[in-house]
């Protein structure tokens, strides 16, 4: 039996990693979930949000499932999600972005997969107060990372049949950073001559994603814009309810939708635990449970096509109402 991570994470994060786990249950999939809390919850009694004993787990199991946890803006300890893909070397970040069947949705024709880098740029939280009225927040990009993640887009695009990269930056105002970043897809460009290779300025990428989606294919972004654009991304297929997410590293992998704890529905029983099903079905896929992770996805499908939705999508079903409807569809 395969020992997995499992990351409950807050807000709505123990509604949704309760129906993931059901429903991988009820398929049949035999895990033994390592549940590990983390986020604010933990921080009285162990230090800090993320104890190492996650760490340590998510590197032993080299797979987790993980719910979102939250980040209080402004204050307090270091982000649960930065320090965990930092720590763990996850630096791809795979947000494939399709329109699911029977979700109705401004556009018909969304296939697009987002990038992003995982461990540097802003996110590298280097901070400070130059005095009280002055703060800067240095935006790092290296080339090793750069031609990483650049790399990791082209297989991707190989081995998925995809025939077009997108590097997304402002490298006409962060000439140095951005510029950097450009030369290194440019050179993993230069390797796969049967891939079309295209670049984008971010703010114009936005525009033309929201005006005409089908023209992309892979989102090639540093880590900030691959933020903001795969939740932008997310919008055109139905929302962030929808949304799947994965964190890749050498070793290991965890997946996690790509939506926040949620706090305005949580306790509610109203999440949409979609986003994480998904990322559970791409997360079995990794470890080689094809058929069951087919099966999971179908179960869902059918499960809009029967027209159940939860509130996001403009349906009434309860989180827990929606999860048993999968579960019922999975033994039909
Ligand atoms: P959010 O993604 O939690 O929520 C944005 C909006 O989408 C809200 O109206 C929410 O109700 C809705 N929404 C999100 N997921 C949904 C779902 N499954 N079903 C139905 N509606 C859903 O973003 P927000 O509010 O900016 O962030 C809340 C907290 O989450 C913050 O502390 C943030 O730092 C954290 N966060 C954590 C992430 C992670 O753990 N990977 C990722 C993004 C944010």
């Amino acid at each position: 039996m395969k020992t997995i991570t499992l990351i409950q994470g807050d807000g709505i994060g123990p509604e949704i990693t309760s129906a993931a786990v059901k429903i991988i249950d009820a398929a049949g999939v035999k895990i033994d979930w390592d549940v590990q809390t983390a986020g604010a919850d933990v921080i009285d009694k162990e230090g800090s949000p993320l104890p190492m004993r996650v760490i340590q787990s998510v590197r032993k199991n080299g797979t987790a499932l993980k719910s979102p946890v939250t980040t209080p803006i402004g204050k307090g300890f270091r982000s649960v999600n930065v320090t965990l893909r930092k720590e763990l070397d996850l630096y791809a970040n795979l947000r494939p972005c399709c329109n699911i069947p029977s979700v109705k949705t401004r556009y018909e024709n969304v296939d697009i997969v987002v990038v992003r880098e995982n461990t540097e740029d802003l996110y590298a939280g280097v901070e400070e107060m130059i005095n009280k009225d002055t703060a800067h927040s240095i935006k790092i990009i290296t080339r090793q990372a750069s031609e990483r993640i650049a790399k990791f887009a082209f297989e991707y695009a190989l081995k998925n049949n995809r025939s077009l990269v997108s590097a997304v930056t402002k490298a006409n105002i962060c000439k140095l950073s951005d510029g950097l970043f450009l030369e290194a897809a440019r050179r993993i460009a230069s390797e796969y001559p049967n891939i079309q290779y295209k670049e984008i300025l971010v703010d114009n990428c936005c525009m033309q994603l929201v005006q005409n989606p089908g023209q992309f294919d892979v989102l090639l972004l540093p880590n900030l814009y691959g933020d903001i654009v795969s939740d932008l991304t997310a919008g055109l297929i139905g929302g962030l309810g929808v949304a799947q997410g994965a964190n890749i590293g050498e070793n290991c992998a965890v997946f996690e939708p790509v939506h926040g704890s949620a706090p305005d529905i949580a306790g509610q029983n109203k999440a949409n635990p979609t986003a994480i099903i998904l990322s559970a079905v791409e997360m079995l896929n990794y470890i080689n449970e094809n058929k069951k992770a087919a099966m999971i996805k179908n179960a869902l499908f059918k499960t809009f096509k029967d027209g159940i939705f939860t509130a996001d999508l403009g349906g009434t079903s309860s989180c827990t109402g929606f999860t048993d409807a999968i579960i019922k569809n999975l033994q039909e």
